[in-house]
């Protein structure tokens, strides 16, 4: 009898599974059995890993599933397909909802695509602009899922990043240095002329915010120079100042700019897979045809929940009353979560702009420096090396899963400072 081969994986997975996301790395060492095996008890664990919202969605959100389910011909409704781009209704809807919260003119269903989240939808946005060898320009530090996802949707693609952060003054660049980074932007692009430009606004894991010059500078060359320019919008509705005018860009004015949005941060939908695209209508159409390959439609009952409740709760002023309510609370956890570290931790660290983190340069490698920590005192940070290298000597500290018990944050740097100090 002949010894049968094994069937082998892809080359492209087998070389991503070698290079797992540090984060979930992190997150998988805070798991029961590792808390365990290290001898801790998980009840003491104080985790700043996670980067997730802890506040409820809106009752008037959760009201519009409950009308959905409990109306036997609207279930079946919802077990059925909607369009590849998403119902025409929650469509509308959507362009409403940006209208109302951040004034984006001439927005209509046709420049909008649902999908399942932003990260598939960021995958299937790559796999629409992008070919073989095409080069990318990311922000130094960024979301750290970037990196795969391009790999993913085309090989060979060059990340060219643009460092934001100075790790010798934690000094936010675009801020501290406008000049200085409009002018090292305009030679990146110049010298690598990258297809693509990718920021977060606010970003993962800075929590800073591209100030408008700078959004400018990037407008004016990717649109001179054929280029898409996305800006990732998953902590949009976390703002604690203004925001910048270009929250309002839309794609009827600017038809090389594409948003990506999500349900999973403004309403804690995380698991409610729900995101969309804003973007150009050949962009619009273009998505649809690598959906119809990826998701066939994206979930019928989340759709009609969001569209059901949009219609209530932008006339009604709830979604705004709802959206300052998450603001606020947000906006307190940061500044417990500062005034925290300038007590006990008494290192440099970034004040954020909006969304769920903060960033501490620790002065040491955050890769050594992170399992140590939570093995003698419990409390889990993410070390900063996988969003870019500027933050090799940084850690993320995460104060969304802890926005309705401040007094856990207060407590987990107190604990993370004397052992700091005792070093
Ligand atoms: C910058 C950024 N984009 C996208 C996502 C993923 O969001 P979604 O749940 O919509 O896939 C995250 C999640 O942490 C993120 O930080």
């Amino acid at each position: 009898m002949s010894i049968a081969a094994s069937p082998s994986l892809s080359s492209l997975v087998t070389a991503q599974i070698a290079k797992p996301s540090p984060i979930r790395q992190i997150m998988k060492m805070a798991e029961r059995q590792n808390i365990l095996a290290m001898g801790l008890d998980p009840a003491n664990v104080i985790s700043f890993g996670g980067g997730w919202v802890n506040l409820e969605a809106p009752e008037e959100f959760r009201q519009a599933y409950q009308a959905v389910v409990s109306d036997t011909d609207l279930f079946h409704k919802s077990g059925g397909y909607t369009a590849t781009l998403g119902d025409m209704e929650c469509r509308e809807q959507i362009a409403r909802f940006e209208e109302h919260i951040f004034g984006v003119p001439r927005l209509t269903a046709e420049h909008i695509a649902i999908g399942m989240g932003s990260t598939q939808l960021t995958h299937d946005l790559f796999r629409t602009l992008l070919d073989p060898g095409d080069t990318v320009m990311l922000l130094d530090p960024t979301y750290a899922n970037y990196e795969g996802q391009l790999a993913f949707a085309a090989t060979g693609i060059k990340v060219v990043r643009l460092r934001v952060l100075d790790p010798e003054t934690w000094s936010y660049l675009p801020e501290t240095d406008p000049d200085g980074v409009a002018r090292e932007f305009t030679r990146l692009f110049d010298q690598h002329r990258p297809k693509l430009v990718l920021f977060g606004a606010p970003d993962n894991p800075t929590s800073q915010v591209v100030p408008q010059a700078l959004a400018d500078v990037m407008l004016a060359k990717t649109a001179e120079a054929g280029s898409w320019l996305a800006i990732d919008f998953a902590y949009k509705c976390q703002y604690f100042q203004t925001p910048p005018p270009y929250y309002a860009w839309s794609p009827a004015d600017h038809p090389n700019v594409i948003g990506i949005h999500s349900n999973s941060k403004w309403a804690r939908g995380l698991g409610r897979r729900l995101g969309w695209i804003e973007a150009a209508t050949p962009v619009i159409e273009a998505i649809e045809r690598v959906q119809q390959c990826s998701i066939l439609c994206p979930d019928t009952l989340a759709q009609m929940a969001m569209a059901r409740y949009l219609k209530q709760a932008i006339p009604d002023g709830s979604l705004r009353k709802y959206i300052d309510h998450a603001n606020g609370m947000y906006q307190n956890a940061a500044t417990v979560t500062l005034k925290a570290v300038d007590t006990h931790l008494q290192r440099p660290r970034l004040t954020p702009f909006g969304g769920l983190y903060t960033c501490v340069d620790i002065g040491t490698n955050a890769e050594a420096f992170v399992p140590k920590a939570l093995q003698a005192t419990g409390v889990l940070v993410v070390p900063g090396g996988g969003f870019g290298a500027s933050l090799t000597n940084g850690v993320r500290i995460s104060f969304g899963p802890l926005v309705r018990d401040t007094a856990k944050i207060e407590e987990g740097l107190a604990r993370l400072g004397r052992w700091m100090r005792a070093q």
